[in-house]
């Protein structure tokens, strides 16, 4: 037996021993993936990842992926033990968005409604009024919009001008972005569509606007796979992290998929279509934290109480 297929059994044993659930996101290890799916645990978006955490009955939950995502499953679930591989498992728009500045940027504007991303420190959620993740948060904007509402939005640059341009909303951007999508160009997808006349492109809002407007579906992670398996195209062109394509693939097995073109070679861009945060989180040192139960996710109750307000606020909007 490979290395390999002795940590995945043990990976089974141990979560069946501790009651334990596995959530993954689409961007993690395949094996990660598929272990999740098939010992009851879920591989999703940042939205059913939240839902299924704070819904499912299992007192333990061990999840891949990053750090907000963690910290949102504590938040909706405070009875929960919640472990992570990896706490450094960070992401780019939480470390561009301090709390002490993000503070007084909405100090500032006290009149706007104050929206953030789910990629946020649970501290930067306490300040806002509501958290969306980029399968909602243009529904919510437009709801809010629709009451005369002016928003300030963090913190992803590219996500709130799509939003703000789709809905017309008066909106404050936060200047953060995520230094996987930043990479995807415009004009390098423009030339690889001319190559693939008949493939649709799928792309995740956090690209570039440039990329954004050649887009046939703009969506998050789940929205994107699911565009895959339900248009009616055989090939599709995919602006997003490389990992989403192994349940693509699953989901869509007759379907080619294309990786949609970066800034340029590994030696070049900064990430290469694949998240380094993401890519923390190893079978072996999901093992190890599940035989330890080191790596604990810990949320000051302060912070919690104010900040599972605007969590709430957009689950209840989705529900
Ligand atoms: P989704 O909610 O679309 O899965 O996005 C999470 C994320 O971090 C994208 O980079
Ligand atoms: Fe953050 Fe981008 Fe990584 Fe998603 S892919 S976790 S937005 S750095």
């Amino acid at each position: 037996q490979s290395e390999k297929a002795e940590m995945k059994e043990k990976i089974r044993r141990l979560l069946k021993e501790k009651e334990a659930v596995l959530v993954a996101h689409y961007y993690v290890d395949p094996d990660i993936q598929d272990l999740a799916e098939e010992t009851g645990g879920c591989v999703a978006d940042s939205l059913e990842m939240a839902r299924f955490g704070r819904d499912h009955p299992a007192k333990t939950l061990f999840v891949a992926g990053v750090r907000f995502m963690g910290e949102t499953a504590k938040m909706l679930s405070p009875e929960k033990r919640i472990f992570m591989p990896d706490l450094d498992a960070n992401c780019s728009l939480d470390l561009g968005c301090p709390v002490e500045e993000f503070t007084a940027f909405c100090d500032a504007h006290p009149d706007r409604t104050v929206v953030v991303y789910a990629n946020t420190s649970a501290a930067v959620k306490a300040r806002a009024d509501w958290m969306v993740t980029s399968s909602i948060g243009l529904e919510i904007v437009a709801h809010l919009h629709a009451q005369g509402k002016k928003i300030i939005w963090g913190p992803d640059r590219h996500l709130g001008s799509y939003i703000q341009q789709q809905t017309g909303a008066d909106m404050l951007l936060w200047q953060g972005s995520c230094l996987v999508h930043d990479e995807f160009k415009g004009a390098e997808l423009e030339m690889l569509m001319e190559k693939h006349p008949e493939a649709k492109v799928l792309v995740h809002p956090e690209s570039p606007a440039a990329v954004v407007a050649l887009a046939d579906v703009v969506g998050s992670t789940s929205q994107i796979i699911a565009a895959a398996v339900n248009m009616d195209a055989p090939e599709f062109i995919v602006a997003t992290d490389k990992g989403i394509f192994h349940k693509m693939q699953q989901a869509a097995p007759g379907k080619v998929l294309i990786e949609a073109p970066t800034a340029g070679n590994s030696a070049t861009c900064k990430s290469c279509a694949h998240c380094p945060w993401m890519a923390m989180n190893y079978l072996s040192n999901l093992l190890e934290v599940i035989e330890t139960e080191k790596n604990e996710i810990h949320v000051d109750p302060a912070i919690r109480e104010k900040a599972v307000t605007s969590i709430e606020r957009m689950l209840d909007f989705a529900a």
